[in-house]
């Protein structure tokens, strides 16, 4: 009976340390699809300021990066996710959970319609500054400043 529950409470807390961790890894995966938005918009954004010669093909795939990131995102804040692995996330995510996933909404639509309409130098530099827009526009709010 003793054994029974000591086994019980050791599969009870090996099981929430299994929770912790499963959680700590979602909060590493979406931590891992931010760094890849920063890494996709790098190349761009030196297009834009003149550093980097235009290349259509890289803003292509920064925008198909853009738009598969965003679509996947909602999903890597579910509840139980507030804290840990030194997450910047903000609790308003949780609180303003419809407004979080409506600036990733927009942000996949803007990507997606700029993959249609940038097609030149001219139409990069009209359209891609709209699209980034997105980054600032929640990390104000949604995302904890570093000190
Ligand atoms: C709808 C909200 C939202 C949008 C849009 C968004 N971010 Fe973020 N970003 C966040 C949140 C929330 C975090 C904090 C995640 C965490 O620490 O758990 C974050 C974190 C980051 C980080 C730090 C990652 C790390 O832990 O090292 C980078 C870099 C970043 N974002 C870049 C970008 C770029 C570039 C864009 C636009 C192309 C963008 N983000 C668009 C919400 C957003």
């Amino acid at each position: 009976m003793f054994r029974g529950f000591l086994i019980a409470t050791a599969l009870v807390a090996g099981l929430s340390s299994v929770a912790a961790v499963a959680q700590n890894n979602i909060i590493a995966e979406r931590q891992q699809l931010m760094k890849g938005l920063g890494q996709a918009g790098r190349a761009p954004a030196a297009m834009l300021k003149g550093e980097q010669a235009f290349d259509l093909a890289a803003v292509q795939t920064t925008l198909k990066t853009f738009a598969d990131s965003a679509k996947k995102a909602p999903s890597l804040f579910p509840v139980g996710t507030e804290t840990g692995n030194e997450t910047a996330a903000l609790p308003k995510i949780w609180t303003d959970k419809a407004d979080f996933d409506a600036k990733w909404a927009k942000f996949a639509a803007d990507a997606e319609a700029a993959q249609g309409a940038v097609k030149d130098e001219a139409s990069f530099k009209a359209t891609f500054p709209n699209v980034v827009r997105a980054c600032g526009g929640c990390h104000e709010g949604y995302r904890a400043k570093k000190n």
